[in-house]
């Protein structure tokens, strides 16, 4: 991918693993809608580079993101809100087809955490902290928090933190299966990293596969998610990789994934 120059993000890739640093610290990475457009734009750009596997979206140590930017939302009314095309990046952040594992520092809240949720994996720091506290001004979560948060946690669980505001730290979350792993301070971005160069180093047909079929998961009955996944694992044995996977394993050796 050629260099893009940003204002409100930072992107770099290491290997097979492309990073992405919310860039905002003055205002905790509050999600402008300049920044959901550069993220979107660089997610984008990423998911088409073939030379990139996985994505690594991070913060700062301080703030993963505190949410919405509450500066730029304060006086738009009901139609400003409806009219605007913050909610279509949403849209275009669930159709990125590569792994995103989201590297979580300090808050993650509102939109932060929803951000977060719309990964397909969280390391977090042990001094990160979980909420939605949209309740405390006058609001709800905007950007599935009431829906991912839900399937991941739990009815009563996600109830009390969409109600109450109040976040959990990083074990609760871990508990509650928000995160999947904690890690101290100094490590979470090397963790997520490294994950990511692992989860980049697999065969990239099988991957973006995989990523969709787990995710038809969380909003299919189980017949058709059976279904669905039956035809993506046929699809796969029309893939160079399928050949090569299966060989390499044969002749016991490495596989050389071309992502054909
Ligand atoms: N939007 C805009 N600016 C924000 C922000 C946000 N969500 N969160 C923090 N900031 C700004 C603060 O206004 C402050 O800027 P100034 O220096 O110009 O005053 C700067 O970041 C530092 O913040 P604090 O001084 O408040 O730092 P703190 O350490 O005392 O508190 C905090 C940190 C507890 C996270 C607190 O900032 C906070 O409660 N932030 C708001 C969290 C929130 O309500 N998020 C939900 C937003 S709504 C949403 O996300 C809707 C949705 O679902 C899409």
């Amino acid at each position: 991918m050629e260099a893009r120059r940003y204002e409100t993000i930072l992107t770099a890739r290491e290997g097979r693993v492309a990073i992405i640093t919310l860039n905002r610290p003055q205002n905790l990475n509050a999600l402008s809608l300049k920044l959901m457009e550069e993220l979107v734009d660089a997610l984008e750009a990423f998911d088409a580079d073939p030379e990139v596997g996985a994505i690594v979206l991070t913060g700062s140590d301080r703030a993963f993101s505190a949410g919405a930017d509450i500066k730029e939302m304060a006086d738009m009314k009901m139609v400003d809100m409806l009219l605007e095309r913050r909610f279509l990046l949403w849209e275009r952040i669930r159709r990125v087809r590569k792994p995103i594992i989201a590297a979580v520092s300090g808050y993650c809240l509102g939109g932060g955490l929803e951000l977060a949720m719309a990964c397909d994996m969280i390391v977090a720091s042990e001094k990160s902290q979980f909420g939605q506290p949209e309740i405390n001004i006058g609001v709800i979560p905007g950007a599935g928090g009431t829906q991912r948060l839900t399937r991941l946690v739990g009815k009563h669980k996600a109830m009390e933190m969409v109600l109450t505001g109040r976040a959990v730290d990083a074990w609760e979350a871990h508990r509650l299966g928000i995160v999947n792993r904690v890690v101290p301070p100094e490590l979470y971005l090397e963790e997520a990293k490294r994950l990511a160069a692992e989860v980049a180093s697999k065969a990239p047909i099988a991957s973006l596969l995989a990523k969709e079929a787990v995710l038809r998961a969380m909003d299919t009955p189980v017949e058709v998610g059976l279904d669905y996944e039956r035809k993506l694992f046929y699809l796969l044995f029309a893939t160079e990789d399928k050949e090569e996977g299966m060989r390499s394993f044969l002749e016991k050796r490495r596989p050389q994934f071309k992502g054909r």
